[in-house]
C-alpha cells in the first residue's frame, strides 16, 4: 500500500515538474528559434541585396556604352563571391545581354523576378536588381545567390535549440526528483503513522517543515489528540452506564424479591382463613342443606365453590413463587420418563375421551426432575384440557435440535388453539385467553413452566391458530 503510494505520488510530481519545465522550455525555445530564423533570413537576404547592388552599380558603365566584353568581365568577378551562383545581365528591355554561372553550369535561374523582389528556389535567392544612376535605368541584374549558409544556420539553431531542451529537461529531472522525495516524504511518514496509530494510539506523527504536510500532520496529530479525549471520556461515561445499570439491577431484584415474599407470606396466611370459611361453609351446607328453600341452596354452593377456586389460585401462586425460591436440585433428567409419568398421572382427565398419546424419544439432561415435571404436567394438561371439545384429541411431544444445539421440546394438540397475536402474553401470571366457564383453570401454569425453563437457562414460546390446535415448545441446553 505504501509502496504503490510512494511510486505514485512521488511519479506524479516528477511527471508534473518535468512536463511543466520540458513545455516552457519548448515553447520559449520555439519563439527564440523563430525570431532567429527570421532574423537570419532578413540578414541573408540584406547581405544578398548589397552585393547585388555593388554588382549593379559596377555594371552601370558597361551597359550605358553597350561595352558587352565589359559586362562580361563585370559577371566573371563574382567567381571571388563564393555564395554567388549564376547572374544575368538584361537591358532595358529585358535582353539577356552577359550571364555567368559558377563552374560555367547553365539554367540555375528561372525566369527573374519582379525588378526590385526577391525569390527563395529550392537553395537559391533569386534577387532582381535595376541597372540605374543617377535616375537613368540602364537594365536589369539578376543575380542567385546559394542559400547552403542559410540552411546550415537552420540546422545549428535546431541543434542548438534540441541541446538546450535536453539540458532543461535534464535539469528539471534532478530538481523533480528532489522535489517528489520533499514531498513524498512527510507523506509516507503521515500515512506510516497513520497505520502504527490503529495498534498503538500514542503514536504521533513527526512534523517537519511548515509547509502544507507539516500543517496536515499538524492537523493529524491534533485530530488523534482529541480522539483520545473522546475516547477517554466514552470509556468514563461507559463505566458509569455500567454502574447505573448494576445499581439499578441490584435495587430492581431487592424491590422483586420483597414484593414475593410479600406475595408468598400473604398467599401463606390467606390459606389458613379460607380453610376456615371453607370447612365451615361445607359443614353448613351439610347441617342445612335439606332445609333450605332451593334459591338459599344455590348461594351456599357458589360460596363453596368460590372457597375451592379461590384456594386453587393461592396453591398456584405459592407454587410460582416457590419455583423462584427453591434450590433446585440437578440430577439426570430422563424427559422421556417424565412425560410418560405425567400422561399416566393425568389418565383420570381422559376419562371417557378419545385421545390419542405420541411421546417421541426424549433427551437426557440435566435439571431439577421434580420442576421439570411440573412443566410436562402443566404443558400436558392444558393440551389435554383445550382438546375436550374434539371428538378424536391428539397430542404429540417430539423433540428436535436447533441451530445452536440446543434441545427444542414440543407439546403439540389438535385443541381449539389460541390467537396468535396473544402468543407472547400467555406465560404471564393469571393471563388466560379462554374463559374460566368455557376450561377451568387460575391461569399460573404456563407462567410457572417459563419461569422454570427459564432457571434451566432454556426459552419458551407458542404457536396456535384459533381452532387449529397449539403447539408449546421450550428449549433446554444440550
Ligand atoms: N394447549 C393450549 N391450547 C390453546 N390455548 C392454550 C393452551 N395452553 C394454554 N393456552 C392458553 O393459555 C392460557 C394460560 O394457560 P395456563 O397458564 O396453563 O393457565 P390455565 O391452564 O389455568 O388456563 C390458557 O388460559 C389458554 O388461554
Ligand atoms: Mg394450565
Amino acid at each position: 500500500m505504501i509502496a504503490r503510494a510512494r511510486q505514485s505520488l512521488g511519479r506524479r510530481t516528477m511527471s508534473a515538474v518535468i512536463i511543466g519545465a520540458g513545455a516552457s522550455t519548448v515553447s520559449l525555445l520555439v519563439v527564440m528559434v523563430t525570431l532567429a530564423l527570421a532574423v537570419g533570413r532578413r540578414e541573408f537576404v540584406q547581405r544578398a541585396e548589397l552585393t547585388g547592388r555593388m554588382v549593379s552599380e559596377y555594371c552601370v558603365a558597361p551597359l550605358a556604352f553597350g561595352d558587352l566584353e565589359g559586362a562580361h568581365r563585370m559577371l566573371a568577378k563574382l567567381e571571388r563571391m563564393p555564395s554567388a551562383t549564376a547572374a544575368r545581365l538584361l537591358d532595358e528591355r529585358g535582353h539577356v545581354v552577359a550571364q555567368w554561372s559558377r563552374g560555367g553550369v547553365p539554367g540555375r535561374l528561372g525566369d527573374p523576378p519582379a525588378l526590385g523582389e526577391t525569390r527563395f528556389g529550392d537553395d537559391t535567392l533569386e534577387l532582381h536588381l535595376p541597372v540605374a544612376y543617377e535616375g537613368l535605368t540602364y537594365g536589369s541584374l539578376h543575380l542567385g545567390v546559394s542559400t547552403a549558409e542559410l540552411q546550415r544556420r537552420h540546422v545549428s539553431y535546431l541543434a542548438a535549440a534540441v541541446a538546450a531542451l535536453a539540458g532543461a529537461l535534464a535539469l528539471s529531472w534532478v530538481v523533480a526528483r528532489r522535489l517528489a522525495r520533499r514531498i513524498s516524504g512527510p507523506v509516507l511518514d503521515l500515512a506510516a503513522t497513520m497505520s502504527r496509530v490503529s495498534k498503538d494510539q500514542g503514536v504521533r506523527a513527526s512534523v517537519q517543515g511548515t509547509d502544507e504536510v507539516a500543517t496536515l500532520c499538524h492537523g493529524f496529530n491534533d485530530m488523534l489528540d482529541q480522539l483520545e479525549a473522546r475516547r477517554g471520556e466514552i470509556l468514563q461515561l461507559n463505566r458509569e452506564l455500567e454502574q447505573r445499570v448494576a445499581d439499578r439491577t441490584a435495587a430492581l431484584e431487592q424491590a422483586n424479591r420483597e414484593l414475593e415474599s410479600f406475595a408468598y407470606s400473604v398467599s401463606h396466611d390467606l390459606r389458613a382463613p379460607l380453610r376456615h370459611v371453607d370447612g365451615f361453609l361445607t359443614l353448613l351446607a351439610q347441617r342445612l342443606g335439606p332445609t333450605l328453600d332451593p334459591q338459599a341452596q344455590h348461594y351456599l354452593e357458589a360460596a363453596v365453590g368460590g372457597a375451592g377456586r379461590m384456594g386453587k389460585l393461592i396453591d398456584d401462586l405459592l407454587s410460582f413463587a416457590r419455583m423462584a425460591r427453591q434450590e433446585m436440585a440437578r440430577s439426570e433428567v430422563d424427559l422421556t420418563a417424565v412425560a410418560r409419568e405425567v400422561l399416566a398421572e393425568l389418565e383420570p382427565e381422559t376419562v371417557g375421551r378419545t385421545v390419542r398419546t405420541r411421546v417421541d424419544a426424549l433427551p437426557v439432561v440435566t435439571g431439577d426432575r421434580a420442576m421439570l415435571r411440573t412443566v410436562f404436567y402443566n404443558l400436558l394438561s392444558n393440551a389435554l384440557k383445550f382438546t375436550r371439545p374434539r371428538a378424536e384429541a391428539e397430542i404429540v411431544v417430539s423433540h428436535t435440535r436447533n441451530d445452536a444445539g440446543e434441545h427444542v421440546i414440543s407439546i403439540h394438540d389438535n385443541g381449539v388453539g389460541f390467537d396468535m397475536a396473544y402468543a407472547g402474553q400467555l406465560f404471564s401470571v393469571f393471563r388466560r385467553l379462554h374463559k374460566a366457564e368455557e376450561f377451568v383453570g387460575v391461569g399460573a401454569g404456563l407462567a410457572i413452566v417459563r419461569r422454570v425453563v427459564a432457571r434451566h437457562g432454556g426459552r419458551t414460546w407458542a404457536e396456535g391458530k384459533v381452532g387449529g390446535g397449539a403447539t408449546f415448545s421450550f428449549s433446554l441446553p444440550a
